[in-house]
């Protein structure tokens, strides 16, 4: 296909990924104002002004994702790739329990679990109904539920926030002799080990996580299409199962903001003790207050729609300061629509 069609191609799929997502919400919402509604003054009003911005910034996030697949940083099927059978699977699940994430939301349940749903050795601060998900992290359903529910949040553009790692990944691994070692920290459902995969297949990819339901679903997903199966481990990331200076790149996506500080820095810690010097670690994670006061009203209401403890302190919390004193060094910040990127040498 030439290339202006694909990239138009890609920017409609985009465009039909966020209408979906807008209008889920939209639906819903209404359902919810009239069948279980929010306290009033529990969240604020967002500024249409602050709409048009993010709007903006998804349209640039859009274009710097078509520029790197079109630079050949990534395979370009990568803009296409998504979970189709799940999304045609478990779609009218995440629609059906929807009401019990507004109840448990409403009667403040924030450490509800299913009595099959094993909670013993998991630490306090993970033991919570993460954006009030039907138990937490650790419920089968949750990880089937989990990447539809993210795509919809974000109005299909997590996919497109997490791929601003592989271009800094790919030039740090591009000059690399033999298999170069990467770990993804706190893996999820494998969504980032894949696109590593599909972008640099000559690396041994390993994978932690806490969820033993989210590592299968990662499981399931990476042994569908060839290629080498990661590594992948049920572990925490407050101690890493590996020997130091073992990676010549860690990632993590999406983890920070979900841990406490003080659990925040040992894990920089542990990522900082597994990376080889002269290694690299590139996080993926929120957007702070500090990069867009604007989004202020909507990083205000986040936590408190979506059951997110420690997202308040990490929107203020000096990711770089962390980073430098766990010994990392050259700390380059970026942002990309909600996300913010921090790419961080080991001496
Ligand atoms: C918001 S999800 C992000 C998952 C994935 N990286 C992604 O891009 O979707 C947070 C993940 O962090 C994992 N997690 C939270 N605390 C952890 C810890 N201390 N050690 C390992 N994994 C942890 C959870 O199980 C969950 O899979």
């Amino acid at each position: 296909m030439p290339d202006t069609l694909t990239k138009l191609a890609y920017q409609t799929f985009q465009q039909g990924k966020q209408a979906f997502g807008y209008t889920h919400k939209t639906l819903l919402g209404r359902i919810r104002e009239v069948v279980s509604p929010v306290e009033p003054g529990r969240t604020s009003e967002i500024p249409t002004a602050t709409l048009a911005i993010l709007k903006q910034r998804l349209d640039e996030l859009t274009e710097v994702d078509w520029q790197d697949a079109d630079a050949g940083v990534y395979p370009k099927q990568l803009l296409f790739d998504n979970p189709w059978d799940d999304f045609f699977k478990y779609y009218p699940a995440v629609v059906w329990d929807t009401p019990s994430v507004w109840d448990r939301s409403k009667k403040k349940q924030y450490q509800d679990f299913g009595t099959d749903v094993s909670t013993e050795g998991y630490p306090d601060y993970y033991l919570q109904n993460f954006h009030h998900q039907t138990d937490g992290y650790l419920g089968e359903m949750s990880a089937h539920l989990y990447d539809l529910q993210v795509e919809i949040l974000f109005n299909g553009s997590a996919d497109a926030m997490r791929r601003r790692i592989l271009a800094p990944l790919k030039g740090h691994l591009d000059h690399l002799p033999g298999f170069p070692k990467v770990l993804d920290v706190a893996c999820g459902t494998g969504r980032t080990l894949k696109m590593i995969r599909d972008t640099l297949p000559q690396t041994s990819l390993h994978g932690v996580d806490l969820s033993p339901t989210y590592l299968r679903k990662a499981n399931e997903l990476l042994s569908k299409e060839p290629g080498t199966l990661p590594q992948l481990i049920h572990a925490n990331a407050e101690s890493l199962p590996y020997l130091e200076g073992y990676f010549d790149a860690t990632v993590s996506v999406f983890l920070f903001h979900e841990l406490p500080a003080e659990v925040r820095q040992t894990v920089i810690n542990e990522c900082y003790r597994v990376t080889k010097p002269g290694g690299v670690f590139i996080i993926c994670d929120s957007i702070q207050k500090v990069d867009t006061p604007e989004f202020a009203p909507m990083m205000e209401n986040f936590p408190t729609i979506f059951h997110e403890p420690y997202y308040r302190h990490y929107s203020t919390d000096d990711m770089t300061a962390r980073l430098e004193s766990a010994g990392f060094r050259d700390v380059a910040v970026s942002n990309h629509f909600m996300s913010k990127y921090w790419v961080a040498k080991k001496a």
